[in-house]
């Protein structure tokens, strides 16, 4: 298949629940400022387009990302006249309206907490502002960003399934959640895709990926190149990049962190391809319903990545692996650890 900048797009489909993607996505956080540092649009759109042309079908975006929706509203400026080629895939719950109460939950920045609001009365009003962001008439994957630890996760997917019976959204999906939340929310509408961390130096929690197989529910995979990490070209990072506020990326934790994981790096030259190749593609033997979701600025990273998905790992090469990451420890909380 050729794109429409001439470049090939043959990347295997998989499964989200009802939902064909690319077996790689594309994870659209790192082109706003504020995130990974300053970013201008030029830049940004030439990414994003890059990933399209080359094959990336499943786009995830949030309207926490940037300020005022600005991801949202790139991604709806990148779409125009290919819309329907894609997956797009929003979330919702960190932009508090105004006179609506902050329920925070303790996580594993620097700064300790998050605050959201998932409550059913709000996410009408959420999912029509991505609506006008994105420039589109249907979100097609909806999730709340994370649980509202004051708001029974039913009732958030309710409110999510009336969106779907109203035609505002396709499907609904769960980001940041128990194995126990998946079932309940579950039970009140069909989900059809967990996002959660998941990568080389952040397992997925066992009874999650359990409940998501039983129940025919896939896996996104986000930050699968741990936050740039598990590229092994990370030794450093600004004040104005977010993972400063990250335990992981601290300069000590950092240095002690490539250290554990070195060895991955011959193990991707001995097959000729990159670390972030090898990450992708090691996460895609894991099951056959998950899909990562890189995010990158940067064309030659975004090929890289997205031909992850042809790349076939034998057995003995990922039981090296395995020993590797069993040999690894980790140093410094992630993300949502708190
Ligand atoms: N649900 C949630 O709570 C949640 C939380 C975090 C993230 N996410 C989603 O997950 C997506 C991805 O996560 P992420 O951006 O945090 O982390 P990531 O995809 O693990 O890593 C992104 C970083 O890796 C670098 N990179 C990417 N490909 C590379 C390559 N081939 N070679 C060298 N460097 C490479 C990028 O730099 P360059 O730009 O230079 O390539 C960027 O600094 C986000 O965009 C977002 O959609 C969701």
């Amino acid at each position: 298949m050729i794109g429409e900048s001439g470049a090939m797009t043959n990347i295997p489909v998989r499964h989200l629940g009802e939902i064909p993607v690319s077996a790689v996505g594309f994870g659209a956080m790192v082109l706003s400022p504020g995130m990974y540092g300053d970013i201008d649009d030029d830049r940004a759109l030439a990414a994003l387009r890059h990933a399209i042309d080359h094959g990336a079908t499943l786009i995830d975006t949030s309207d926490g990302y940037g300020a005022d929706g600005h991801n949202e509203r790139l991604i709806g400026r990148a779409i125009r006249g290919r819309r329907d080629e894609l997956t797009i895939a929003t979330k919702f719950g960190f932009r508090v309206p105004e006179g609506a109460a902050a329920h925070t939950f303790p996580v594993g920045f620097a700064f300790g907490e998050l605050a959201v609001n998932a409550e059913p009365r709000y996410v009408r009003g959420y999912a029509e502002q991505s609506l006008r962001n994105l420039g589109t008439d249907v979100i097609d994957l909806y999730y709340p960003h994370f649980p509202d630890p004051e708001v029974p996760i039913e009732e958030t997917a309710g409110a999510v399934g009336e969106l779907v019976a109203d035609g505002l959204v396709r499907y609904l999906g769960l980001s940041n959640v128990t194995a126990e939340q998946l079932r309940r929310a579950h039970a009140a509408h069909p989900v059809q895709v967990v996002q959660a961390e998941w990568s080389m130096w952040r397992p997925i929690d066992a009874e999650l990926i359990a409940a998501a197989r039983e129940l025919g529910v896939g896996v996104v995979a986000w930050s699968p190149l741990g936050a740039g990490f598990l590229t092994g070209t990370v030794d450093r990072v600004g004040a104005d990049d977010f993972r400063a506020n990250l335990p992981r990326f601290d300069a000590a934790n950092l240095a002690a962190n490539n250290d554990s994981y070195a060895a991955l790096q011959g193990i991707a030259t001995e097959l000729g391809i990159s670390r972030s190749q090898l990450a992708l593609a090691w996460l895609l033997h894991q099951d056959p319903h998950v899909v990562p979701i890189p995010g990158s600025r940067t064309p030659a990273h975004i090929e890289d990545n997205l031909f992850a998905a042809n790349i076939g790992l034998h057995a003995d090469t990922l039981r090296r692996i395995e020993q590797v990451l069993d040999g690894a420890e980790a140093v410094g909380a992630t993300l949502l650890e708190s």
